[in-house]
């Protein structure tokens, strides 16, 4: 896999965001890197190979603002070859907690900018022939967890976008796919305050994942691979990357 001369935008400097970074910059794409904590993109930029990285700070739960930043991204760095979503919010609440202003903000960071970052890539003059775009979905999305209802449905929302959206962008030479990871060892999966902690639904979910928790690595290895073009047959669907999690 190649990617000079790429300009990659990756949203979410997270745990899986910052592996996927590091890994497209070594394989030689320019990365734009766009997330709420300014302070995480600059330890990411300061860990890439290759020039001309560089950042924006965004705040996805407002999704008005995600078309007014795009358009000065692309005047500063030129039309893109590729979108990453990684940014997401674990959002675990029991439903008597999980009111509509809940709902709708993980909606918002989850899924509603995802389509907002696309409608706006997809534009006139604001990507390169070929573009691909990946998203970041979960396993939840198939299983469903308890506590995780707005998780779990902004993820299978963003799967069944990208089946409708491939559809649509396919006479602009477009493809978009999801990576479904299970596990994944990274800052949000450590943090999580999980209400099924210690619950026997949380041990049969570990135990399901037989090959064992996923590292960001895995991750951004998929992702690499369905923005290259040994992927250019695959397009509207989901690759789950989650230690055999769907199988078991
Ligand atoms: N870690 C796992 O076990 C796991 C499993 C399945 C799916 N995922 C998904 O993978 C993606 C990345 O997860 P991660 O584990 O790297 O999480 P992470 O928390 O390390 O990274 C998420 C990033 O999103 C950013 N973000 C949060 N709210 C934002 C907002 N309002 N505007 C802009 N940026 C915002 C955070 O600052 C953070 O850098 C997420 O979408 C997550 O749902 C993770």
């Amino acid at each position: 896999m190649d990617f000079t001369g790429k300009t990659i935008v990756l949203a979410g400097a997270g745990g899986i965001g910052a592996a996927t970074a590091e890994l497209l910059a070594s394989l030689g794409a320019r990365m734009i890197l766009l997330d709420v904590v300014e302070e995480k993109m600059k330890e990411v930029l300061s860990t890439l190979e290759g020039e001309g990285h560089t950042c924006y700070v965004c705040d996805f739960s407002v999704v008005e603002s995600i078309e007014p930043l795009l358009a000065q991204i692309i005047k500063e760095q030129g039309p893109v070859d590729g979108y990453v979503h990684t940014t997401g919010i674990g959002a675990v609440r029991p439903l008597k907690m999980s009111k509509y202003d809940f709902m709708l903000r993980v909606m918002n960071i989850n899924f509603f900018s995802f389509v907002e970052v696309v409608r706006c890539l997809t534009k006139k003059g604001s990507f390169n022939a070929g573009m691909n775009i990946v998203g970041i979905s979960a396993v939840g999305a198939f299983i469903g967890n308890s506590t995780k209802t707005a998780y779990c449905a902004s993820k299978s929302a963003m799967n069944s976008a990208v089946r409708c959206l491939a559809k649509e962008l396919a006479p602009k030479g477009i493809r978009l796919n999801t990576v479904a990871p299970g596990a994944t060892d990274t800052p949000m999966a450590k943090e999580a305050t999980d209400y099924r902690d210690g619950t026997d639904e949380q041990k049969i979910n570990a135990m399901r994942q037989y090959l064992g928790t996923c590292q960001p690595e895995d991750i951004a290895d998929a992702v690499a691979f369905l923005l290259s073009d040994l992927s250019r047959m695959v397009t509207g669907t989901c690759m789950p990357v989650d230690g055999g999690k769907l199988t078991s």
